[in-house]
């Protein structure tokens, strides 16, 4: 998978890609990521990539031409699978768009700034509009970051033991369960029996149990669905 995020605050989203689960994603060329700086596509000596908003109303807005610009200069080397802007108006991220989106082989993430981007660039280019929660960041660089650690751990390979994702909170719209580790007591808090008794469909339906009743009292609405 090829990720190119376009943004005006490359120093902003590098790190996460530097560390951890991410990098050896990287390292082992599972996935490879391109930051591209939106000013590098700029005409003017100030290399300005914003202007005030037509109609009037605080805050800048995004202009056009740098942008298609990038994505162009993008799109004229190989096709792209989406075309995403980070927006707090965007769809909300959840576990089935990360799916989704770790089955596609190349994307494209923009990452908006001030009141965002100009209407045109969404018209034009934009096939997925994505939102990380109901809070406006100041960028889309925090929520581009957040949508690939999402996405990367998805894709085959990544993680170490296959089946971890698999077993993850949301893969199945239900909160994963409590879990334990050693030692068997600590400070009179003890881990539940049946994670000893070696009988594996026992656990299993605890775990089950578990999952669904800490769903119905955390997070009701996933089982709506
Ligand atoms: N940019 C600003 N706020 C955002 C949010 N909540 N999600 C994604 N991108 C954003």
């Amino acid at each position: 998978m090829r990720i190119d995020i376009i943004t005006v605050l490359p120093e902003l989203i590098k790190s996460p890609f530097e560390a951890s689960i991410l990098k050896r994603a990287i390292d082992a060329n599972l996935v490879s990521v391109h930051f591209h700086n939106l000013r590098d596509y700029t005409t003017d000596n100030y290399k300005s990539i914003d202007d005030t908003q037509f109609g009037g109303g605080a805050g800048m807005v995004m202009t056009c031409e740098p942008i298609d610009k990038c994505i162009s200069a993008l799109k004229a080397e190989r096709n792209y699978d989406e075309i995403i802007y980070m927006t707090p108006d965007g769809k909300t991220l959840n576990q089935g768009i990360a799916n989704t989106l770790s089955l596609k082989e190349n994307i494209i993430i923009l990452c908006g700034h001030y009141k965002g981007v100009d209407q045109r660039v969404r018209d034009m280019f934009v096939t997925k509009e994505i939102s990380i929660g109901d809070y406006v960041l100041s960028g889309g660089e925090l929520g581009a970051a957040v949508l690939c650690d999402a996405v990367i751990r998805l894709i085959p390979g990544v993680l170490g033991n296959e089946t971890s994702a698999l077993t993850d909170s949301f893969q199945d719209n239900l909160l994963a369960p409590p879990i334990y580790t050693k030692p068997r007591d600590y400070k009179g808090h003890k881990v539940p029996e049946v994670l000893f008794s070696g009988h594996a469909a026992n656990i299993e339906k605890w775990r089950e149990e578990q999952a669904y009743k800490r769903t119905q009292e955390r997070r009701p609405d996933l089982l709506d669905d």
